[in-house]
Formats: structure tokens, sequence, C-alpha cells
């Protein structure tokens, strides 16, 4: 039996890919590491909780002794890393907190890791997962490849990069087995609704006014979460240790398309007459430093590990909205912090 540790699988991503390996591999143990900060949510993963081959543990990536703690309990022969900050806008506002979780954070697990397999060596895989926001922003053409030279704009990005430098760092210097993946702008269900798509559903939903930024023309490539998972679960097994491969939708969209795509779904689901959610549309001061466009080219994934995304755009977004419309507990508590008072009493910190 492998031992294998995913860090942020309360979040959004997370919850997907510990679902997955959970139902997919009775013969791995698979231990979530998680804060549970505004973002991760045990709901998220409430399906799975009971099976033998699962287990939650509450603590922070930060605190590096918890980390090293871990390993020396469990043994992982296996991490996907998943536990960052993940909102662009937060980033701005707030940029420390980045820092700390997202490269602190990582070089603990790297450390931690390191510790392990230094003593235990055998068929171990360290895998990160990261973002295409590393590659800057695109003009009009071209797509970001595993070529594509760093360029990290916001607080955010700036932190996710530094971490793939770090972990490619632990590779060349220490021998360290690790995979990398960089992935396009996910949505789906259990996404918080400080991101664009469930954000527009739940103030669509009540009538409030859909902020879109600036004008509306940005550009981002979007992925249907179960994709990633799948893609996530194909570069664990098979990918070759050491490379970084390129995720995405081959799905463009103008974020006001999107949106006006949105309120047509919305306007046909709550059975409200053609234009209502569309009138929602409101023009709002736009992000500073907001990148132009993210396109990903991922034929190397295709190629070498024979993965594509498996829904169209139109049927992924309709799929969400129902999941949203059809959750409306989950959408309150998140709101409002419930769920993540109510685990509090339950999870103390090992
Ligand atoms: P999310 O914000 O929904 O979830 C992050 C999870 O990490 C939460 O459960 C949170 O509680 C946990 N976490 C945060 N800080 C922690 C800490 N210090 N210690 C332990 N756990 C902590 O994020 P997401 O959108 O699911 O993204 C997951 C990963 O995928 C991130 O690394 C992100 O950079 C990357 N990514 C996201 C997207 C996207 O579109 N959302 C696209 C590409 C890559
Ligand atoms: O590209 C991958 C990245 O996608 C991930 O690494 C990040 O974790 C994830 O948050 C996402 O980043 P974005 O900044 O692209 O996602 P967000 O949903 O915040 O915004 C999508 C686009 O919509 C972006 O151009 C900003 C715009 N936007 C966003 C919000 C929240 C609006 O116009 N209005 C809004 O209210």
């Amino acid at each position: 039996m492998k031992t294998i540790l995913i860090t942020g699988g309360a979040g959004f991503i997370g919850s997907h890919v510990v679902r997955l390996f959970v139902n997919k591999y009775p013969d791995y143990k698979i231990v979530n590491l998680d804060k549970l900060t505004y973002a991760g949510n045990l709901e998220n993963i409430r399906d799975i909780e009971s099976k033998s081959n699962y287990e939650f543990v509450k603590g922070d990536i930060v605190d590096s002794a918890f980390v090293s703690d871990l390993f020396k309990k469990y043994g992982f022969q296996g991490v996907i890393h998943l536990a960052a900050e993940s909102h662009v806008d937060r980033s701005i506002s707030n940029p420390t907190e980045f820092i700390y979780t997202n490269i602190i954070g990582t070089v603990n697990l790297l450390n931690a890791a390191r510790a392990e397999w230094t003593e235990k060596p055998g068929d171990n895989l360290f895998y990160h997962i990261s973002t295409d926001e590393v590659y800057g922003s695109l003009g009009e053409e071209g797509l970001f490849t595993e070529e594509s030279p760093y360029d990290p704009r916001s607080p955010y990005s700036a932190s996710k990069a530094s971490s793939d430098h770090l972990v490619r760092a632990w590779y060349h210097t220490f021998k360290l087995p690790v995979v990398i993946s960089n992935c396009s702008n996910n949505y789906g269900p259990n996404q918080f609704p400080e991101k664009l798509i469930p954000l527009a559903i739940n103030n669509i939903k009540n009538m409030k006014a859909v902020p879109v930024y600036g004008k509306g023309e940005n550009i981002r490539d979007w992925l249907f979460v179960e994709d990633h998972a799948k893609a996530i679960d194909e570069i664990f097994h098979r990918g070759k240790t050491g490379e970084t491969y390129n995720i995405g939708g081959i799905n463009e969209w103008k974020n006001i398309d999107l949106i006006q795509l949105l309120c047509k779904i919305m306007d046909d689901k709550l059975s409200r007459s053609a234009g209502t959610s569309a009138s929602l549309i409101t023009y709002v001061k736009d992000r500073a430093g907001h990148d132009l466009r993210y396109a990903i080219d991922s034929s190397k994934l295709q190629a070498d590990l024979n993965w594509a995304p498996s829904l169209q755009f139109e049927e992924g977004l309709a799929k969400t909205v129902e999941w949203y419309l059809r959750n409306e507990v989950w959408m309150n508590n998140v709101m409002t912090g419930d769920y993540e008072k109510y685990y509090d009493k339950q999870y103390v910190k090992r």
C-alpha cells in the first residue's frame, strides 16, 4: 500500500483530486492535509470521508516542525501539493500570506520529502501543482508552452513561480524526484464564490450586479475541474520525473462573452425572460496589473500521456450552474464561514 499526501484537499481542485484518488485507488492510503482556510471546506469531500483508505489532517504547511513530524509519522511515498493561497485579488490586497503559504509552505514540504526519501529511497514522487500565470500575459497571438519564459506579474503568480523554481532546484541540486504541471483557469463545483464564475452565478441568482473588470476584454482558457483532476492522475502515474506539463482547455473566452453566455444559461435555468440576467452586468474598475490573455498549448500532455479535455464548455458551464443552484446551503455557508467554524470544533491540530 502506498501512502500519498495530498495538500489542499479541502479546497476547490484538491477536493476533486482527493475524491478521484480515494475512489480509484483503494490500495493507496490518501492523507489530506489542509489548514481549512476560508477556501477549504470538508463539506467538499463529505462523500468520501468515511472510506477506509482516507484520512484528514488539519494543519498548516507553513509550520515546518509539524510538516516534518507528519512525514515521519506516515512515511509518504508520494506528495500531490495543491495547498496555496489562490486568489489574485487577495494577493493584491494582502500579498504576505501568499509568500508564507505558497513559498515557505512549499519549501517545508520539499525539505520533509527530501529527509524522508534520503532515508527511504524508492519509488517516490513530489508532484507540484502550479498555474499558467507564471508565464505572464499573452498578446492576441500565441500560446504558453513548457518552454515559455517565466514572467509572473501579480503577487500570486510571483509566489507560484517562486515555488516552481524551488521545486526544480530540489530536483537538480538534491535529486528529489519531482514533476510539475501548470494549468489554466478551472471551473466547476466547490469553487469559492470569489472567483469569476461562481461569483457571477451567485450574483445573478440574487439579482445583484455582476462586476466585470475593465472592459471585459481579458481572455482566459477554461477547463472543467474534473478534467484537471484526471490530468493530475495521468501525470502522477505516468509523467516523467523532472518534467513539466502544461494543462489547458483549448477553450479561450473573453470575460464579457463568458458572462453573456452564463447570463443566457441562468435565464434559462431560472425561467427568467431573455436579457434579465444580462441587465445585471456592471463594468467596474480594472484589477491592478490585470493580465490580458492566458492560453495553453497542452500538446505535450496530449501526445505523451494521451490526455484531452472531455467536456465542451457550454455543457460544463450548464452542469456547473445546476450544481450551484442545487447547493444553496453550501453557498451560504462558505460565504458566511459557517463550515469553518463548525469544523474547528471537531478537528484539533495534531
Ligand atoms: P483553493 O483556494 O480553492 O484551495 C486551496 C486549499 O489550500 C484550501 O483548502 C485551503 O484551506 C488550503 N490551504 C491554504 N493555505 C494552507 C496552508 N498554509 N496549509 C495547509 N493548507 C492550506 O485553491 P484551488 O483553486 O483549488 O487551487 C489549488 C491549487 O491549484 C493551487 O496551488 C493553485 O495555485 C493551483 N491552480 C489553480 C487553478 C484555478 O483555476 N483555481 C488553476 C491552476 C492552478
Ligand atoms: O490561470 C489560472 C489561474 O486562474 C489560477 O492560478 C488562479 O488560482 C485562479 O484564481 C484563476 O485566476 P484568475 O485571476 O484568472 O481568476 P478569476 O476568477 O479571479 O478571474 C477570471 C477573470 O475574470 C480575470 O480576467 C478577472 C476577471 N474578473 C474576476 C472577478 C472575480 C472580473 O471581471 N470580475 C470579477 O468579479
